[in-house]
């Protein structure tokens, strides 16, 4: 196995001194972007190269252990390789060790909370951001995960985003994750439920499932500014209609379907274009 630890080039040394004090030496560098530097080091037994990442990973550091050659390897490679959505944005695990030096819009996940940007129900919301967030807009994201809807609409200009999640997990992977892009000025991250938000936001994602959008499409609705619009995803196809009944003060404004996966967009009433 190959313990795979996420860094920067300042930090370089003192993460070779936490690995060493570990019992794991020789790392290799590798420089997989320009910021980004990753140590890789050999450890022949699984058990103990799994242990070695989570013990870094309690540590906060970003750090997994991956397969060392064959079959596994190359799922491995082909599950780590970057996603692009246009050509403003990019998401790729932090640890991946695919190039994305020329890649657009970059954003780095680590590990924890769900969403990678893999999963249909996150990237039919990537790409509603990718081609709605003009520059400037408050952001809710409910039920953050990882924190990627949030940190790519950061990345595509928006100027903050409240990230929510009811999982403490999620919370704490979202905060990581916005410090590993430079993002933690521009996002706050809350354990929190949608009635504890008091304000407006120009933009409102939500990927968190039928039950729980319906359950909560009151307060969804509330969380809206005018002029702004709501995205909700994690639904099947047959059940958009019932969800875009319970936003119904809104009007749905696109939908869009991958798979046995949907997600809609609406907006207040008359303010669509
Ligand atoms: C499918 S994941 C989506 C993660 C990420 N936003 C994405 O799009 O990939 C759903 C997340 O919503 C959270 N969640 C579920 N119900 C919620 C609620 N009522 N309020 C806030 N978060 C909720 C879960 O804990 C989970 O982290």
């Amino acid at each position: 196995m190959v313990v795979v630890v996420v860094t920067t080039e300042d930090h370089l040394a003192k993460v070779r001194g936490r690995l060493a004090e570990l019992g794991v030496d020789g790392a290799q560098v590798a420089t997989p972007g320009d910021a980004r530097r990753l140590l890789l080091a050999e450890v022949d037994d699984e058990g103990v190269a799994e242990r070695v990442a989570s013990t870094l990973r309690a540590g906060g550091l970003s750090a997994v252990a991956r397969p060392d050659g064959g079959a596994r390897l190359d799922a491995w490679m082909r599950h780590t390789r970057p996603i692009s959505f246009g050509e403003r944005l990019s998401v790729c695990f932090a640890w991946s060790e695919h190039d994305r030096s020329e890649l657009p819009g970059l954003i780095e996940l680590g590990a924890g909370g769900f969403g990678s940007g893999q999963h249909p129900s996150t990237r039919l919301v990537v790409e509603q951001l990718s081609e709605r967030i003009i520059g400037g807009e408050r952001v809710l994201d409910v039920g953050c995960g990882s924190g990627v809807l949030g940190l790519c609409a950061l990345r595509l200009g928006a100027s903050h985003v409240v990230a929510t999640d009811i999982d403490a997990g999620a919370v704490e992977a979202t905060r990581r994750n916005a410090a590993l892009n430079g993002m933690e000025r521009h996002l706050d991250p809350a354990l929190a439920q949608l009635a504890d938000i008091d304000e407006a936001f120009d933009v409102v994602v939500a990927n968190i499932g039928r039950a729980a959008i319906v359950e909560r499409a009151p307060e969804l609705v509330e969380r809206l500014a005018p002029g702004g619009w709501l995205a909700v995803s994690g639904i099947s196809p047959s059940q958009c209609s019932q969800v875009a009944g319970f936003l119904r003060p809104l009007e749905e404004i696109d939908r869009r379907t991958s798979g046995e996966w949907s997600m809609a967009v609406f907006t207040p009433r008359g303010s669509a274009p």
